[in-house]
This record gives structure tokens, C-alpha cells and sequence, in this order.
């Protein structure tokens, strides 16, 4: 645990034996680095990103919780983006034992955020790092309200990945299904085509997934493999030229390296009664681009 000379910002450092490393910072409980063992950074942060509460760190994989997008009454994907979170000294054991190298963090709901959304619980998130660099996030969450009330959510784990260059990236595993297209009132439309390349902002949800998308990034000769459960939907995003210029924590330029893509669970909202507890991990591992898609 170390405060991030630069931030000013609490953050944990996960390094694995072979020479992968992460780092997640309690703000947010935000993942921002992730080296694979040959010592690159696969995830995209914005060279404008701020670290200073309350806006969210722009790159990384966001949690977003108890909202995802604006499909709600809360802030844009909701507040766990921005809240600080603790370290969980005892988490519960998990069901299947995951790699020594990981880090578990907890958000309870505060006073104030009862006033925003009035429900408790506890949200756990684990992050581990495999012996062979693959990054894995779990999600624990439990309604441990006594008021005898169900709570309803929608989640994401909203990955920037990085990218040489956004024209070349194609994804493989979404081709044929129904997405929820942002850029048009979130109209339910049918995907088209072998697989999703990019050619201008595109802003959707795809519902009902496989548990497995392919991101192949050409020039890198590097594909991200993203394995998830628990999360039937993905959200992809790529904000392009004309709306990078609008965001003031994004470099004009950026949209070229980057590209959105998380495990979601939007279309069906996750309803927990008190006491019942909900999972969703995502899984993700770099490889050279030769991996068939098959494997
Ligand atoms: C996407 C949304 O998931 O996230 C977009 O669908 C949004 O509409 C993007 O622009 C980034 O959101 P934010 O709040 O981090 O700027």
C-alpha cells in the first residue's frame, strides 16, 4: 500500500513473480495498470485524467455501481466510481480459491449516499493477479438492509483497454447479437456482420453475450481476452473525434488508443433481497495475436 507520489492517492501495487504488475487505488477502487509479464501497459488512462475526487478517473476499469450509463436516477454510472473505498481486512472465503496475489477492498453505503439511494450493502471486489499475468476482478455484493426490502442495480466493469490503433481492433464474440444503441435513444438493434470493427463513435450495450469476447489489436499483434460470469451483457464504447474534443479529461487525440469494453449486467436489472448476495468477475488476459480465437 503506498499514496501515489504524483495523485496524492492511496493505491495498491500487485506484482506477480514473473513480472506482471497492477495497480488499483482506493478511489473508485479503480484498477489503473496492468503490465503483462513482458512489461507493457495494457490498459488505457487519459493523459488529461484527473485524480482528484469527486470525478472519476478516466481509464482503467471503472466500477460502475449501482448504475450503469444514465439508465437510472443516479449520476452518470453511479457512485462507486467516485467513492473511496476501504481495504476488507476478512473477506469471506471465496468459493473457488483464486490467486495469492490480490488485493480485497470494501464500500458501504454512507450517510449521505442513503440519501441518493437508500439501500445497504456491502460490495466487495477482489483483484488478483495470475502466476501468468491475467487480471481478475470478482464482485461480491449483498443486501444487508434490515428494512425486509429488495434492491435493484445495474453494473458494469468499465475496461479501457489499450489499443495502436482504434481503425485496426476488431471484436469477435458479439457479431449477430442484439445491442441497446446509445447513440440512437437506446434502440434495440441487431448486429450485423463477421465481427465488430470501428469506424466511427459507437456507443452500445450488447445483450446476452458469450462468456467469451476477443479483442485482436493488429499492430500490437496483441489480443485481450475477456472472459466474464455472472454479466450476461457488454458494454463497447469509443468516444471518436467529435467527442473527445468535448471531454475535458481526454486528449483530442486519444480515442485512437483506446477502446471500451466491460462485463455488464444492464438489460435485467440484479434484484438481491436482504440477506442474498450476488457475483460477477470478469477475467482478462493478453496474448500474442496468433491465438485463434478458437482456443
Ligand atoms: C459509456 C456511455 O458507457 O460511457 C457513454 O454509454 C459515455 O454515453 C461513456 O459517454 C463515458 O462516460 P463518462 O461518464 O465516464 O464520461
Amino acid at each position: 500500500r503506498v499514496t501515489d507520489r504524483t495523485t496524492g492517492l492511496e493505491k495498491f501495487v500487485l506484482r506477480e513473480a514473473r513480472g506482471s504488475s497492477v495497480e488499483v487505488y482506493l478511489y473508485g477502487g479503480q484498477v489503473t495498470f496492468w503490465k503483462s509479464n513482458s512489461g507493457q501497459q495494457l490498459l488505457f488512462v487519459s493523459n488529461k485524467a484527473n485524480f482528484k475526487p469527486p470525478k472519476a478517473i478516466r481509464g482503467g476499469i471503472q466500477i460502475c455501481f449501482p448504475q450503469l450509463g444514465n439508465h437510472g436516477v443516479l449520476e452518470q454510472h453511479g457512485f462507486a466510481r467516485n467513492r473511496f473505498w476501504s481495504v476488507d481486512e476478512s473477506p469471506p472465503p471465496f468459493p473457488v480459491s483464486s490467486s495469492n496475489c490480490h488485493v480485497d477492498l470494501i464500500l458501504k453505503q454512507s450517510q449521505e449516499d442513503l440519501k441518493i439511494w437508500p439501500h445497504s450493502y456491502e460490495f466487495r471486489l477482489r483483484v488478483a493477479l495470475s502466476p501468468r499475468g491475467d487480471l481478475i476482478l470478482t464482485s461480491r455484493i449483498r443486501n444487508t438492509g434490515s428494512d425486509g426490502k429488495p434492491f435493484q442495480f445495474t453494473f458494469a466493469y468499465h475496461t479501457y483497454f489499450s489499443v495502436s490503433d482504434i481503425s485496426e481492433v476488431r471484436v469477435e464474440g458479439l457479431e449477430t447479437l442484439d445491442y441497446f444503441d446509445n447513440l440512437q435513444s437506446k434502440t434495440r438493434c441487431t448486429e450485423q456482420g463477421d465481427a465488430v470493427v470501428f469506424e466511427s463513435e459507437v456507443d452500445k450495450v450488447y445483450l446476452s453475450a458469450p462468456q467469451k469476447i476477443v479483442i485482436i489489436d493488429h499492430e500490437k499483434k496483441r489480443t485481450f481476452v475477456l472472459r466474464k460470469d455472472g454479466l450476461p451483457d457488454v458494454v463497447v464504447w469509443n468516444p471518436w473525434d467529435k467527442k473527445s474534443k468535448a471531454m475535458p479529461d481526454f486528449g483530442d487525440e486519444e480515442y485512437k488508443n483506446m477502446l471500451c469494453v466491460g462485463a455488464a449486467a444492464i438489460e435485467k436489472p440484479i434484484t438481491l433481497k436482504p440477506g442474498e448476495e450476488w457475483q460477477g468477475r470478469q477475467e482478462i488476459c493478453a496474448v500474442p495475436s496468433s491465438y485463434s480465437s478458437g482456443q
